[in-house]
């Protein structure tokens, strides 16, 4: 945890020195801010799938140890990145109204999603463990499922970093990757619980298809503002530096 606030003050110190211009300086800093809490996200949820499927290691349980900072940590950066979008890059709540209703619903999904990692955040507090019952905790990580799947959606709308192809190919690959772990151990889970094994594979494999094709379809079907635009500057041939 002290690592990560010190990293969060390095990075804000840091672009205050190389990048002059303030305007830059707030996105960058917000996009870094976004891009650390997001791969904090992942790991996460890849120390937790992993952990279910492979075989007890004694490494594993040192990685698992780290998980809840890390926890803590997604939900800190998360909360710089908005905090810099909305009061440095956008100039407070008013600037909403005025963006184009691609930003307005992707800030909204955005914003959904921050409360969902706070909430859990807060209540990994040792002090907060106790007041939520196992079964409730389980209903919540399950919701962080569903805000993780909101801030895929919130990125491909508006994020600069997610236009170049070679971008997506990356993100694509380590989403892919996690749902298959995801989906392993799900139909893990099934088979402990009694379910046939032949169908408990049917039903990780049946989540891991759904999952790509929703990658698949979210490309084809959703708008991505950033892409959209590069490829208009291409066609018109304007150049943008
Ligand atoms: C109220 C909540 C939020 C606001 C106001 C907000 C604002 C923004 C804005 C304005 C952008 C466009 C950035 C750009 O490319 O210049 C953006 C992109 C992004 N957001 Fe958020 N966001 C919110 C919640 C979240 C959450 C909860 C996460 C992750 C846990 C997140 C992760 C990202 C990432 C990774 C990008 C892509 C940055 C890039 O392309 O470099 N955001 N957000």
């Amino acid at each position: 945890v002290t690592g990560s606030v010190t990293l969060s003050v390095f990075l804000f110190a840091l672009l205050r020195i190389i990048i002059v211009d303030s305007r830059l300086r707030g996105i960058r800093l917000q996009q870094f801010y976004g891009l650390i809490s997001v791969l904090y996200w992942y790991l996460v949820l890849l120390m937790s799938a992993v952990a279910k499927v492979v075989p007890k290691k004694s490494w594993m349980a040192a990685i698992l140890f780290t998980r809840r900072a890390f926890g803590a940590m997604v939900a800190y950066f998360a909360l710089l990145h908005a905090l810099v979008a909305l009061f440095d890059q956008l100039d407070g709540l008013g600037g909403i109204g005025l963006l184009p209703l691609i930003f307005r619903w992707s800030l909204a999904l955005g914003a959904i999603s921050l409360v969902v990692l706070l909430i859990m955040a807060a209540l990994s507090v040792d002090k907060f463990v106790g007041l939520v019952k196992f079964k409730a905790w389980k209903q919540l990580s399950r919701i962080s499922y569903v805000a993780g799947a909101l801030v895929i959606v919130h990125v491909w709308l508006i994020g600069t970093h997610a236009a170049p192809i070679l971008m997506q190919l990356i993100g694509f690959e380590a989403l892919v990757m996690l749902a298959g772990f995801e989906a392993w151990r799900i139909g893990k889970a099934l088979a402990g619980k009694g379910v046939r094994p032949a169908r408990a594979a049917v039903v990780a494999v049946g989540i891991w298809v759904v999952v790509t094709g929703s990658l698949l379809g979210m490309r084809q079907l959703l708008p991505s503002y950033s892409k959209d635009h590069q490829e208009h500057i291409a066609g018109t041939g304007i150049h943008a530096h």
